[in-house]
């Protein structure tokens, strides 16, 4: 692990959840970047900066909320984070306590208002378009007019129209130089909306509109993974069965699973608020009646292990890391919570041949589907 050294400090940085032998790092230069310009020429590099507040969106774990803690006096400066994943807020407290910084950094998520006047604003800018056009309309909402407002990533992952959007959202912004293959904006909070968003978006799946929250998956239209997933779900499950949407996204696996059983109980599950909050929007319009519950979380994780159905459509990336990791954690964690005859229905990309990995994992696999570009599996645990 290398240390990440930063203007006030030094911090040992691992990425969540905690993988023996973890080859990606924790932070990167655009983090770096951010923390020594704000050193040289943010609130952060004078003496005001002891007393700064601060917001940061989308720190990724940990890197930039608790570098900046490391270097606010307490008691006078704040730093408050805000951003949409349950794992880089769980990383960044695993990093926390790690470090011995025992305040934790409260945390805002996408709706909430900042808890107080921040005076700059430090964002990694996020992978999706969407998140960022939703996350710079907030700021123009909520911030004071003149706040400063710093925005860094890494220089293959920022979108083309970046400063574009700046000055649609914020009315100014600018493109710094870059360093070590980051780069940095900056811009300045105008006070008032200037522009609106198109989000949430409406997607039509089966005969609904659903909802979809910017940065959700499938933002525009009806992943072609879920369409196929959705003709092969369980028919006329019991009342009663304890059905989960692992990786809900916008809920849709899980709207039609209650569709076709309207009896079942169904807990979605993302790790992302928005998309959590748009299955919940969906479930209360479509299906009114039924026992949902929504869970923001990893995965399965914090949940009892009794579950009769699981239905995942797996995440294939993680942030910027394209693989398998995550859905394998998903596997076992369903393998795990199943109730015993319970079964996982999956779907995968062909090439990624996932039927070696969960023959590992349940006592059956069976193919119940397939096309050219995907397969559905059943997996079921034995009856005892
Ligand atoms: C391929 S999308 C599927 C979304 C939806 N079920 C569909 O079929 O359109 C995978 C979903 O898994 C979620 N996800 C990724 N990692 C997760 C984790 N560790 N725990 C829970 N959900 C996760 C993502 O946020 C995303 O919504």
């Amino acid at each position: 692990m290398t240390p990440f050294i930063h203007p006030w400090g030094q911090l040992e940085l691992q990425r969540w959840p905690r993988r023996r032998n973890e080859t990606l790092q924790a932070w990167d230069n655009a983090d770096l970047y951010l923390l020594n310009t704000l050193a040289e020429r943010g609130l952060s590099g004078s003496e005001a900066t002891k007393t700064a507040n601060t917001l940061v969106l989308n720190d990724q774990q940990g890197a930039l909320a608790l570098a900046l803690q490391q270097s606010a006096s307490p008691g006078d400066a704040s730093v408050e984070s805000s951003g949409d994943s349950f794992m880089a807020l769980a990383g960044a407290q695993a990093n926390g306590e790690d470090n011995g910084l025992t305040t934790a950094t409260p945390f805002l998520w996408p709706f909430d208002p900042p808890g107080q006047t921040p005076d700059q604003i430090v964002m990694r800018v996020p992978k999706s378009v969407a998140l960022l056009e939703w996350q710079l309309h907030w700021l123009s909402q909520h911030i004071p007019q003149g706040v400063p407002v710093w925005l860094a990533g890494m220089d293959k992952h920022l979108p083309r129209q970046l400063v574009p959007l700046l000055q649609r959202y914020l009315g100014n912004g600018h493109a710094e130089y870059g360093w070590k293959k980051a780069r940095l904006f900056s811009a300045q909070a105008p006070g008032q909306v200037l522009a609106e968003t198109g989000y949430p978006s409406m997607v039509e799946a089966k005969d609904w509109q659903l909802t979809v929250h910017a940065g959700v998956f499938a933002q525009q239209q009806l992943d072609i993974g879920a369409r196929f997933f959705l003709e092969h779900l369980p028919q006329a499950l019991p009342a009663g069965a304890r059905v989960a949407d692992l990786g809900c996204g916008n809920g849709v696996i899980g709207l039609a699973a209650l569709q076709a059983s309207p009896g079942i109980e169904m807990t979605f599950c993302d790790e992302s608020w928005l998309a959590l909050e748009s299955a919940r929007d969906n479930a209360s319009r479509y299906c009114p009646d039924a026992q949902c519950r929504f869970h923001h979380g990893d995965g399965l994780a914090g949940l009892e292990n009794d579950f009769d159905c699981i239905l995942l459509n797996p995440p294939f990336h993680d942030g910027h890391v394209v693989g398998d990791h995550v859905a394998r954690r998903l596997f076992n964690q369903a393998a795990r919570a199943l109730a015993p005859g319970g079964e996982l229905r999956v779907i995968g990309n062909r090439h990624l041949d996932y039927h070696k990995v969960l023959s590992r994992r349940f006592g059956s696999v069976a193919v119940l589907g397939s096309n050219a570009k995907f397969v559905v599996w059943r997996c079921q645990q034995p009856l005892t």
